[in-house]
């Protein structure tokens, strides 16, 4: 089947665009990454082209390799990937050391995938050892979480617990917390190392001064994912352009009855008295 009528590919495209709607792709910002079920490379092996050139990822994902990818172009513009898939997304394949790639689709006027690759496949192979149904890293320029990075304390506990105090759904959606990288360099090993480190824990890391990455099994929960950390991160900053002192919030021991009603588990570390 052609790749375009397959269903990931849709929910790609259409992800791409709900993300722009969002206001979080100025030009090229962001970028997206899925990893194909088997029995969808399968479906679309007679609709690839011939393989481009095998380049070097330059990070190494053996348990990734020979899997297939769809992921979007660097310096590609979110807003353009639902018209025009075909030049400004791609589906590359690695080879089995998991250390280099081919372009098998897409990208048909030239280009490359992101220039987050390392950091998207590191991200990937964590996820998939943790758990294969994991498919998708998305990276996204969350205004609100960036805001932040400029006033919180860049630690996982505090920005855990500030966004989780900001709506009562917070932490049954992200009940494992969040990570935060400190101002690093984009686009390379270093900054993926420390990224896939936290996706360890986490399904969220926040790029200080940058953007956020999430992880998740498919399109909706990822996508909702972001959305949801996002929307904390924008009522938290009307909280604080209003006062850094708080009349109340929701208290350690009423996250405590939640994750009982609920059935998450919440961990300690992140209900600590101020
Ligand atoms: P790309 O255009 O290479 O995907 O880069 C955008 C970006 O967000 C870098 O962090
Ligand atoms: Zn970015």
């Amino acid at each position: 089947m052609n790749v375009m009528e397959q269903p990931f590919f849709k929910e790609f495209c259409k992800m791409c665009q709900m993300g722009f709607d969002q206001g979080w792709y100025e030009r090229n910002g962001g970028n997206l990454s899925y990893r194909l079920k088997d029995e969808e490379a399968d479906a679309i092996r007679n609709d690839l082209d011939d393989p481009k050139d095998w380049k070097e990822i330059g990070i190494s994902v053996p348990a990734l390799g020979k899997e297939y990818f769809l992921v979007t172009g660097s310096g590609k513009y979110f807003g353009n990937v639902k018209d025009d898939p075909e030049n400004n997304v791609c589906v590359i394949e690695l080879n089995v050391e998991g250390t280099k790639y081919r372009i098998v689709w897409g990208l048909e006027s030239g280009g490359v995938p992101t220039s987050e690759l390392p950091s998207h496949l590191m991200n990937h192979e964590v996820k998939a050892k943790i758990d294969p149904e994991y498919r998708l890293i998305y990276h996204a320029h969350t205004t609100n979480i960036i805001a932040l990075t400029f006033v919180l304390p860049l630690e996982d506990k505090v920005f855990t617990r500030e966004l989780w105090e900001m709506a009562t759904e917070c932490p049954v959606v992200f009940p494992d917390g969040v990570g935060v990288v400190e101002w690093m360099v984009p686009g390379g090993r270093k900054i993926a190392a420390k990224t896939s480190k936290l996706m360890e824990k986490y399904d969220l890391a926040i790029w200080a001064h940058h953007g956020t990455f999430a992880a998740g099994k498919d399109f909706d929960l990822t996508f909702g994912l972001m959305h949801t950390v996002e929307k904390a991160a924008e009522i938290l900053v009307k909280v604080l352009s209003m006062t850094n002192s708080k009349r109340q919030t929701i208290e350690p021991d009423q996250f405590r009855k939640l994750a009982t009603d609920f059935n998450v588990t919440l961990p300690e570390e992140f209900l600590y008295e101020k």
